[in-house]
């Protein structure tokens, strides 16, 4: 594991910016799978920031988007294809037909989710999971027991996501209920993982995560059995993770 932490958010967002494009650089056609929420939002504003500064091109970028609500297109903006579309592929001009999400309105989910397992597999896999952690250890929609063996699949959405998403879709009644994931599996098949976690709220959890027992009642401490997993954290996130932190020279 390569953790990386950095003095406070904004330096935070600079460098895990400053990480993906990087790894875009040495792969500029690399397949990745982006995460949304407020840990990544302020990553992907600079990471624009650094298109636009011509430091990154994402014009043979492959994304996939990592989850999504049930019923929630791209025409809704609480959807994660928006939002990852307003905050990050707009800006960046990602070519539309390079962009893989769930189809997460359609009737049969479950045959979506099949069918996204087979074009991630179809495009040669992921070289870059983008995750962000819950305060309960989920990653994606995975939430606490759910199998390691899981791949792309129908969930329930989380009390912390539909808490955390309220505002996003309105009320807390108007979060969707039900929402389309890739799997734990499908997230450790990917060839390197960047997660990240900014505030003093995920600090505890990511201790849990990163050094505690792997088991499923806590997702994110599968990422330990990952051979290529970088984790990136501010001050606070990283409080709780036994010292001296490594913190390694851009
Ligand atoms: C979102 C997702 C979630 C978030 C996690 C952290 O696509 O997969 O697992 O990464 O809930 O969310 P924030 O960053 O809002 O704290």
């Amino acid at each position: 594991m390569k953790l990386i932490m950095e003095e406070n958010a904004c330096d935070f967002n600079r460098r895990s910016a400053a990480e993906i494009a990087r790894f875009i650089q040495n792969k500029p056609d690399a397949r990745i799978c982006f995460a949304t929420g407020e840990t990544t939002k302020g990553i992907y504003a600079e990471l624009a920031e650094l298109y636009k500064q011509g430091e990154v091109d994402f014009s043979r970028v492959t994304a996939f988007v990592l989850d999504e609500y049930q019923g929630a297109s791209r025409m809704n903006p609480a959807s994660c294809l928006a939002r990852l579309e307003a905050q990050l592929f707009g800006p960046v001009h990602l070519p539309e037909e390079h962009i893989h999400s769930f189809d997460s309105a359609a009737a049969d989910l479950h045959h979506v989710c099949m069918e996204y397992e087979n074009i991630i597999r179809s495009e040669g896999g992921i070289d870059l999971q983008i995750l962000g952690i819950g305060t309960n250890g989920h990653i994606g929609f995975n939430e606490p027991g759910a199998s390691f063996d899981s791949i792309s699949r129908v969930v329930e959405v989380g009390q912390e996501t539909i808490v955390a998403r309220s505002e996003m879709f309105g009320s807390k009644e108007l979060v969707p209920r039900t929402g389309v994931t890739m799997g734990i599996k499908t997230i450790m098949n990917s060839a390197n993982i960047y997660l990240f976690a900014v505030g003093a709220s995920k600090a505890q959890m990511l201790e849990k995560a990163l050094f505690g027992p792997i088991v499923p009642d806590i997702p994110a401490s599968v990422l330990q059995l990952h051979p290529s997993l970088t984790v990136i954290a501010d001050k606070e996130a990283a409080a709780k993770l036994p010292g001296p932190i490594l913190v390694q020279p851009e």
